[in-house]
């Protein structure tokens, strides 16, 4: 079976061909930071506009890059949430459109189940059951995930999530949007020993994560301290180191609550390295399987969604010719699926 991938929940057009027999064919995206830069974050409208001006080119790239026409295609998966409304719209009524027009399946992709099933696409996929840890730009969430479909939530960011703290963060030291990756590398030149920024909500029990205080933690140290280059690059340390911390604290004790050894790392944060480096030693030192997506299908890709709808068309899931986008969607709310091969 093969399966188009359509994402366009948020500041990303990603398309994507998955084939059941040979894996991944080919993916292509258009990122749309150059544009949203400027404004120091996303603008709802821009990026509705570009991805209307950009899927339809690009669902003929990642044709040509596969050798395929349409008429190879078995079904079409789109993000169809969460999301922003305007965008995630664009990429609903293209992939619903092509499905009809091509008389194939269209399948609706919730963006964090796609997330969280992006290190299937891996050589070395991780078995079911496992926890996954989420933590993208929208979304920060522990999940027992039993099979694809089957999920409970554990806990999740009563305020900020990761990501969002990394970009306000960022922002706050003058590096731009998105920040996130900027922020983790001045990190890297900061003295984990000049400041010591608290791990919200570590000191009682249960799974839930606070993040909003850190970015104020943070503003309150730059408002006090000179403005050198390395006293940001100590404040961004102290930050992620406690982002990274708390991160590790809630996993640990998710695994042992749920009696788990697999965890699975996903959502455009998991690009970051030194919560790679972190989670996998403690992966080793807890026995525990630890799964990270390749860094480029951490964040926001249409590899994840051909994937997620692969799996779902598989299992007989099908759209009606009407379409509905969703900009919340509680996972827990999905479709449970057989294990039908
Ligand atoms: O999954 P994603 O691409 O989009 C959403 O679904 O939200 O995640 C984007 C988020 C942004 O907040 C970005 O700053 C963050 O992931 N991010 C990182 C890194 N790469 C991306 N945060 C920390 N370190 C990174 N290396
Ligand atoms: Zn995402």
């Amino acid at each position: 079976m093969r399966v188009l991938g359509i994402e366009t929940s948020c500041d990303e057009t990603g398309l994507a061909v998955y084939d059941s027999d040979q894996g991944l064919l080919a993916h292509v995206l258009h990122s749309q930071v150059d544009m949203h830069q400027h404004y120091g974050g996303v603008v709802p409208e821009l990026a509705s506009r570009d991805h209307v001006r950009r899927v339809i080119p690009l669902v003929k790239s990642v044709l040509t890059d596969s050798k395929l026409t349409g008429k190879d295609i078995d079904g079409i998966a789109y993000t169809a949430g969460p999301g922003l409304i305007g965008a995630l719209l664009v990429g609903v009524a293209v992939g619903r459109s092509l499905a009809y027009g091509w008389g194939v399946p269209a399948v609706a992709i919730h963006h964090m189940e796609a997330h969280l099933l992006a290190p299937m696409l891996e050589d070395n996929p991780p078995q079911f059951p496992f926890v996954a840890l989420l933590v993208s730009g929208g979304h920060t969430q522990l999940v027992e995930v039993r099979q694809p479909g089957d999920y409970r939530l554990l806990g999740e960011s009563v305020d900020d999530a990761a990501g969002e703290a990394f970009d306000k963060t960022a922002k706050l030291l003058g590096l731009g949007y998105p920040g996130g990756p900027a922020l983790a590398k001045l990190a890297e030149q900061g003295n984990p020993a000049r400041f010591r920024f608290p791990r919200p909500m570590t000191d009682r029990p249960g799974l839930d994560f606070s993040f909003s205080g850190l970015k104020t933690c943070a503003l309150n140290t730059v408002k006090t301290e000179d403005n050198d280059q390395q006293t940001r690059a100590d404040i961004a340390r102290a930050f992620v180191d406690a982002v990274v911390d708390t991160l590790i604290i809630k996993c640990r004790r998710a695994l042992e609550e749920t009696g788990l050894r697999t965890l699975v790392v996903a959502g455009g944060v998991s690009a970051n390295r030194q919560l790679r480096e972190r989670l996998t030693e403690v992966g080793s030192q807890m026995g525990a399987l630890v799964y990270f997506p390749r860094p480029e299908f951490c964040t926001d890709n249409g590899a994840m969604i051909a994937y997620a709808g692969y799996v779902r068309l598989k299992a007989g899931q099908r759209e009606p010719l009407s379409f509905a986008a969703r900009a919340r969607w509680p996972m827990t709310e999905l479709q449970r699926l057989g294990t039908r091969d």
